[in-house]
């Protein structure tokens, strides 16, 4: 019902893009348009980056020693940033000196478009401004963002940097990767021991249910791939937590909120019989390093 009035508050364009996106065999959504994501309550705001950021590093530091993310002459990396560039006008804004992303559906046209720059833009500068300070004035943050970021319209399975990654971050990204292996690979790639990275993942089910997990583990997980697409590949935290350390990426997993007392639904014997209930009831982890 949750999810039932859930699509009802949506445009018919957003219900068509979740459809194409959950929908097996529909795979791909239509693409942005600028007024979508400007006016969308996730999307269009922009500062929710440095939001992200303050939280989870305030969780990681409760976890291990961990200091504030330094941007200032680095080379910053994100997996999937998103049709509005992700963490890149805060990581430029703050110093870096190059922000380099693989995003499937990035439209370069649409980000350079006025009104993503008069509307998206301008408001997250003005943020960024009121956070960290005047450290440029709007050209300037434009210009630098115009000079310093390269966006590559592909899966991160394939990007392609010369040279290595100083920072590695993603949002809620790994968990829509399909398969993911090539993605680790390439993060070993282009990492180098004290590469820093920070990579938050959902593993519920994206949806205003009661409980973010609701749904998921009525059957097992290919059942639920097959019938839902390809939105999510539904590993959970160990499996992340796994996959990083196969490829000798010296990561933490966080978790970072747990959900059980709320679950009420069935869950089938293919999840019991392979995840404690740690791992079923994570929803958010943070994969974080280099950990000792
Ligand atoms: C939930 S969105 C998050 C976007 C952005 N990180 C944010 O927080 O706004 C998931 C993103 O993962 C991207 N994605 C899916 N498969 C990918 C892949 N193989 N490589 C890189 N990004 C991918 C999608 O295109 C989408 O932008």
């Amino acid at each position: 019902m949750a999810k039932l009035e859930y699509l009802l508050s949506l445009t018919p364009r957003e219900s068509w893009r979740i459809l194409r996106h959950r929908l097996p065999g529909l795979r791909g959504g239509p693409s942005w348009q600028p007024n979508e994501l400007i006016y969308s309550s996730k999307h269009g705001r922009g500062i929710r980056f440095a939001e992200l950021l303050l939280r989870q590093e305030a969780v990681v530091a409760r976890a291990m020693a961990w200091e504030p993310l330094n941007f200032e002459g680095k080379r910053v990396v994100e997996v999937g940033c998103g049709p509005l560039g992700g963490y890149g006008p805060l990581a430029l804004f703050c110093g870096a000196v190059s922000f380099e992303s693989a995003e499937p559906e990035w439209d370069a046209a649409l980000f350079e478009s006025p009104e993503v720059a008069e509307k998206y833009l301008f408001i997250f500068y003005a943020d960024l401004v009121a956070l960290y300070g005047q450290r440029m004035d709007f050209d300037t943050f434009r210009r630098t963002l115009r000079e310093r970021m390269q966006i590559q319209h592909c899966g991160f399975e394939k990007f392609t940097m010369a040279g290595k990654a100083d920072i590695v971050l993603s949002q809620s990204c790994l968990e829509h990767v399909f398969p993911i292996e090539g993605t680790i690979d390439k993060l070993a790639e282009i990492q180098h021991a004290r590469t820093r990275f920070l990579h938050l993942v959902d593993f519920g089910n994206h949806y205003p249910t009661g409980n973010p997990l609701d749904g998921l583990y009525e059957q097992p997980r290919d059942d639920y791939i097959a019938r839902r697409g390809k939105a999510m590949n539904l590993l959970r935290a160990p499996d992340v937590d796994a996959l990083f350390k196969s490829r000798n990426i010296p990561a933490k997993t966080i978790p970072s909120r747990f959900v059980k007392e709320t679950y009420h639904g069935h869950i089938h014997p293919w999840w019991r019989e392979r995840y404690d209930e740690d791992a079923l009831f994570t929803q958010l982890a943070l994969v974080v390093g280099p950990a000792a």
